[in-house]
């Protein structure tokens, strides 16, 4: 089982170390713990995915040691420049629009233009941010289905022997997951209801906001209502040819896919063809999944033929939004 490591400046350097080399640990914040990895890394994101066992990819948070990184990453209109000045560092999420060419792997924003960032108060992630230099991806570091850890115990209960290194900073003095405020469009948005409430919002834009998460049966659940991209073309699953005027997504072997006009797979145009991963890696191919899918989806493919993912893994989410893009 993984050491719970308590936090200094050696185990801070350690885990920056990790995370420049891909791997996910997890992390002490004011909200709860969270599992972080290298935003601009997609292996490290597709990583965070596996170890959390999460059945569909949703965008994530991006960390940032301050505003002035975030605008790095983010458009920040004037009404979100007050609450990041007044309410960063600490629990609340701007979702943003992207700066274009951000660097942020696609797989953090699920193929969205817009970018949640959140600039942590504990002093230890804070810390990290500092030393390693990189934005941080991080949901709560809990397994699917699972509560949200608030110690470093909870999460080496849950995930001690799939991550490399728990960073201990303390108990979580919020409890809850931050704040998230869609700052993207015409109307500030409440999309999580957290410690800073939709008053604190209202009253520090002086406007009042919509709520944008679904009401439903259950406890009120996390970006409910969140907006997932879909190609603007028809895709087919488990496709075993090549229909005329299709583009391919491959896994795996695809030279074997039968073109229904002359030629050879391997001489379509990359606009017409893409393999998330020639090895059949699904680490590689979740990496992959959203960029690859933006690059097929152009108004000359008539659509998307995808090969057979395996439902195991990471397979699961991969296959989840793709089953969505079907059914938009
Ligand atoms: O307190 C927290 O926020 C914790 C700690 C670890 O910082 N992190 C956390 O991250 O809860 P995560 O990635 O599980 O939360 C993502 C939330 C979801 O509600 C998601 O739908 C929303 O942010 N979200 C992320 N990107 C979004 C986007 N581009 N548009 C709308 N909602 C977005
Ligand atoms: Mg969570």
């Amino acid at each position: 089982m993984t050491r719970v490591s308590p936090a200094n400046i050696d185990t801070i350097k350690k885990a920056s170390d990790l995370l420049k080399e891909g791997q996910v640990v997890a992390v002490p914040t004011e909200t709860v713990y969270g599992l972080a990895g290298n935003a601009l890394d997609g292996e490290a994101v597709a990583r965070i995915y596996e170890v959390k066992g999460r059945p569909s990819f949703n965008p994530l948070i991006t960390h940032v040691p301050d505003l002035e990184t975030a605008r790095f990453y983010g458009q920040f209109s004037k009404q979100a420049l007050v609450l990041a000045s007044l309410f960063w560092p600490g629990p609340l999420t701007l979702v943003v629009k992207q700066i274009p060419d951000n660097g942020i792997s696609e797989l953090v924003t699920a193929g969205l233009e817009t970018i949640a960032l959140r600039v942590p108060k504990h002093p230890v992630m804070q810390d990290l941010l500092k030393v390693c230099k990189l934005p941080i991806a991080a949901p709560s570091a809990n397994l699917s289905g699972r509560l949200s850890p608030t110690n470093a115990v909870h999460v080496a209960d849950m995930l001690g022997d799939k991550v490399p290194m728990i960073l201990a900073g303390g108990a979580a003095e919020v409890g809850l997951e931050s704040t998230v405020v869609d700052m993207s469009g015409d109307v500030p948005t409440l999309l999580r209801p957290g410690a800073i409430t939709k008053q604190d919002i209202e009253q520090a834009l002086d406007t009042r906001i919509e709520e944008g998460f679904e009401e439903t049966d259950k406890p009120k659940s996390p970006g409910l209502l969140v907006k997932h991209y879909a190609p603007s073309i028809p895709i087919r699953l488990k496709a075993v040819d090549l229909k005329k005027g299709e583009a391919l997504l491959g896994f795996g072997n695809d030279k074997f896919i039968a073109l229904e006009e002359s030629g050879f797979i391997k001489s379509l145009p990359q606009s017409r063809h893409e393999n998330l991963s020639p090895n059949g890696d699904l680490v590689e191919a979740a990496s992959n999944l959203f960029r690859m899918l933006h690059e097929l989806d152009r108004p000359e493919n008539t659509g998307i033929a995808v090969m057979a993912i395996p439902e195991e893994g990471l397979g699961q989410a991969i296959n989840d939004r793709l089953k969505r893009a079907v059914a938009k």
